[in-house]
């Protein structure tokens, strides 16, 4: 079997350190898992005036989610909470009401910040959420990362074999707990 996961990285920085997060942590995956990164800064901004006839966007970032049997969310932590733009997306994708294409796929959620507590915030008020978009998420083991210069390697790969093993994991469990959810 073949699984697709959604990727959606909280952060439209071209630069990302959660986008890089994301690009090594695929290269830990085994082979029958393909990332898919979706696009989420083209999206309008939610407006339920639209719900009867939404934006070509959103449908077909809606699509794109229907297409995958698993999510992981990459995001920093802005001020606190999870950015703008990943809330945008969380609520464009739930509606119209009764056709959130966000339910039932199970996520994975992990996060990078320049600050020590390493998005721990951001993430709590993404599990709420998420929560009550009837979205699964991996409880354990919760990925907070510190990242200073040197954290990747020049060709993206986490630098450090702590940091690398911790991930492995972190991606051996997210896996297994996959299989078992979308079968
Ligand atoms: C931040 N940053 C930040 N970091 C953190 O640990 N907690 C926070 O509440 C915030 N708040 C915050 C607000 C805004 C508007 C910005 C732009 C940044 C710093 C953040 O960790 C840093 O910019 C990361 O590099 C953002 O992640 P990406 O864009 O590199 O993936």
């Amino acid at each position: 079997t073949q699984y697709t996961v959604a990727v959606v990285v909280g952060s439209l920085r071209q630069d990302s350190i959660n986008r890089k997060l994301a690009r090594a942590l695929e290269q830990l995956a085994p082979k029958e898992f393909t990332f898919r990164y979706l696009e989420i800064g083209d999206l309008p901004l939610y407006n339920q005036d639209n719900d009867p006839n939404p934006p070509e966007q959103v449908t077909r970032f809606k699509a794109e989610l229907a297409a995958a049997q698993s999510l992981l969310f990459a995001t920093p932590e802005y001020n606190r909470s999870i950015p703008g733009v990943l809330k945008n997306a969380l609520d464009n994708a739930s509606r119209p009401y009764g056709q959130n294409a966000w339910a039932g796929k199970p996520a994975g959620i992990v996060g990078a910040s320049i600050g020590t507590i390493g998005t721990a915030v951001a993430q709590t008020h993404l599990r709420s959420i998420l929560a009550y978009l009837d979205v699964p998420t991996l409880g354990q083991p919760e990925v907070y990362l510190f990242v200073k210069e040197g954290f990747f390697d020049a060709s993206g790969n986490i630098a450090s074999d702590g940091t690398r093993k911790f991930l492995q994991d972190w991606m051996d469990r997210y896996t297994a707990w996959v299989k078992k959810i979308a079968g």
